[in-house]
């Protein structure tokens, strides 16, 4: 789908990713991008960002969590910019901790935002984008939706379903003659934004919650730029591809040899890290 003069909307627009997404989507020409975040004053800097940049933005407070707040969000977008061609269901947490060692509230808080929030958006977004014959849905997984390192339990559900239900809705589309509407999965390797700040992140008890919670806070400040992420997002969608993967070579490598362990009825090896 051709970005400019179109109108995008990306969760968790106020940090990372996202925010990377916002300016790259006003850079490339879209008509209006609405940059939806949990945290609103985080929304409206980078709103601010997009409009000293040269485009149209509009903040919208939204925990995606919530399908009233997302069914919200469309309305706004469409009040504001007549529509939405482009969205972006991006926005995710992270908590480190063995799987028993994961508290009911991480598990919640973690399907809350990274499951349900993709779930709102497209039970949201898509009806709108089919009644309009075309637009684009940008599902935020991970590598951790493709492979499952130690330490990440909540984290590797979480981002497995994104990627499941991503490719799910792509058949769906495609065996109800809604072609017109494309989807993409980013699953991106270790990317240089806040997501590990949060202490809660590092919360886990045993050696591997914690160890995996330090090793992510140690690699990814040095790990890849978001802006790289935002470029590669935005040419997927410009060419229609699937799987957006920023890290090709290791995501490949670690697809294979879990394809392998599955093929081979091997028992899986132990892995170390996300990346
Ligand atoms: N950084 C990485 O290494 C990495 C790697 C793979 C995948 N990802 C995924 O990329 C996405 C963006 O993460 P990031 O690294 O930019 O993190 P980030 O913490 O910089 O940005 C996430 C944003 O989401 C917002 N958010 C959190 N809960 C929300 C909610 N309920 N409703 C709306 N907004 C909410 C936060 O306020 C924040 O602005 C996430 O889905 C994450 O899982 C990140």
């Amino acid at each position: 789908m051709e970005l400019d003069g179109r109108v995008a909307v990306v969760t968790g627009g106020g940090s990372g990713i996202g925010r990377a997404l916002c300016l790259a989507l006003a850079s490339r020409g879209c008509g209006g991008v609405v940059v939806a975040d949990l945290d609103e004053v985080a929304a409206q800097t980078v709103a601010a960002e997009v409009e000293a940049a040269g485009g149209a933005a509009l903040a919208v407070a939204c925990d995606v969590g919530d399908p009233m707040q997302v069914d919200g969000l469309l309305h706004l977008a469409v009040e504001r910019f007549g529509t939405v061609h482009l969205v972006c269901n991006n926005a995710g947490i992270l908590r480190s901790g063995a799987a028993w060692e994961t508290t009911l509230e991480e598990w919640d808080a973690t399907f809350a935002v990274n499951v349900w929030g993709v779930v709102n958006g497209v039970r949201t977004f898509v009806p709108h984008l089919i009644a309009q014959g075309e637009g684009h849905v940008v599902n935020t997984a991970s590598l951790a939706g493709l492979t499952a390192a130690p330490g990440l339990a909540a984290y590797n559900a979480s981002k497995h379903a994104v990627v499941a239900l991503s490719e799910t809705l792509h058949r769906d589309l495609l065996v109800s003659g809604h072609a017109g509407v494309g989807v993409s999965v980013l699953c991106p390797g270790l990317v240089a934004t806040p997501i590990v700040d949060d202490p809660v992140t590092r919360s886990g008890r045993t050696d591997v919650g914690r160890l995996i919670g330090e090793a992510l806070a140690e690699r990814i400040p040095t790990s890849m730029a978001p802006e790289e992420v935002a470029a590669a997002v935005l040419a997927s969608v410009e060419d229609g591809r699937f799987y957006v993967l920023t890290h090709p070579e290791q995501t490949i490598a670690m697809v294979q040899q879990r394809f392998d362990d599955i093929v081979q009825g091997r028992v899986p090896a132990p892995g170390t890290s996300p990346d």
